[in-house]
């Protein structure tokens, strides 16, 4: 598959010819201003949660793809209203699509969407088929439930984690996530975009070198095919 990394916590998967756009916040982000928004393609948008850094652009690349919105009920409800098709999901549940399996999962953090409306319990994505597995945590803090995916998803390929603290985990929590996920290549998420969550790079990497792990910090717009 090739993961492209588009800024903040916002991911392009390309799984089985189709197009997974992930928690799309591109215009208002300075620091993706190299991105050309109106040429992105999406099949697919997985929100994780309702939080404007994590939904700004969904609408706008929804409507013009006819993109299907994967989510939680609330979510997905808020999103059929503004006249987007959508599949509803919740914690714990999981769905076969074209492109792969989809597993909703926990996260803790919290949710509202932009106009105030209820998000529901914000959470993550497990996303696998016959050639790859990943997750994305979406914005979550540590937490022990991550030591359920080892035992109830397929092994992990790589992990989406957030790592710029304040609103999320910061690395060293991000590190022990990577052990209870049971997962050694680490792409770093929610960092950098806002003076809250500035990171020193060279110290997070080090870090998971140091246990013989890899945090990956993406340039924006660059891809991996993993
Ligand atoms: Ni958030
Ligand atoms: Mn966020």
């Amino acid at each position: 598959m090739k993961l492209t990394y588009l800024g903040h916590s916002t991911f392009m998967a390309e799984m089985n010819g189709k197009h997974l756009l992930i928690d799309p916040f591109i215009t208002p982000n300075e620091l993706a201003k190299g991105i050309d928004v109106n040429s992105i393609r999406a099949d697919y948008l997985l929100i994780t949660h309702g939080h404007g850094d994590h939904v700004a652009d969904a609408e706008s690349i929804g409507k013009r793809n006819n993109a299907k919105v994967i989510s939680n009920f609330e979510i997905v409800s808020w999103f059929e209203k503004k006249g987007l098709a959508g599949h509803p999901m919740n914690h714990g549940g999981k769905v076969s699509f074209d492109f792969g399996t989809v597993k909703y999962v926990n996260a803790v953090h919290s949710s509202v969407l932009p106009d105030g409306t209820y998000g529901g319990n914000p959470g993550g994505f497990v996303v696998w088929n016959e050639e790859v597995c990943f997750y994305n945590a979406g914005d979550t803090a540590l937490s022990m439930d991550m030591k359920l995916l080892p035992l109830t998803c397929p092994k992990l390929d790589f992990a989406i984690l957030p790592v710029g603290d304040n609103f999320t985990m910061g690395y060293e929590d991000a590190l022990l996530a990577s052990d209870f996920i049971e997962c050694d290549k680490i792409i770093g998420c929610h960092y950098d975009t806002f003076g809250y969550i500035k990171i020193d790079h060279a110290k997070a990497k080090k870090a998971f070198a140091d246990k013989g792990k890899e945090l990956i910090l993406l340039p924006i717009g660059k891809s991996l095919d993993l």
